[in-house]
């Protein structure tokens, strides 16, 4: 199991609070588009925007880790 940590400060976004968000999703094909849809649920990367990379890489880390049969 993952420790839990803050992705975004200015929004207090965890690592969980994105995998959460991601867990309602339907389409784990594009990175982007999962982003745009965790930013809608959780407003993570909407103040100084300084964690956008962070948040790409835990979106991709947790897709990638998403296989689904
Ligand atoms: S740390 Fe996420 S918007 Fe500032």
């Amino acid at each position: 199991m993952k420790e839990n940590y803050t992705i975004c400060n200015c929004k207090k976004v965890t690592y969980f609070d994105i995998a959460d968000a991601l867990h309602d999703l339907e389409n784990f094909d594009d990175v982007l588009r999962a982003f745009e849809d965790v930013q809608k649920v959780t407003h993570c990367s909407t103040g100084c925007g300084g964690c956008h990379q962070k948040v790409l890489d835990v979106i991709s880390e947790i897709l990638m880790g998403h296989e689904k049969v």
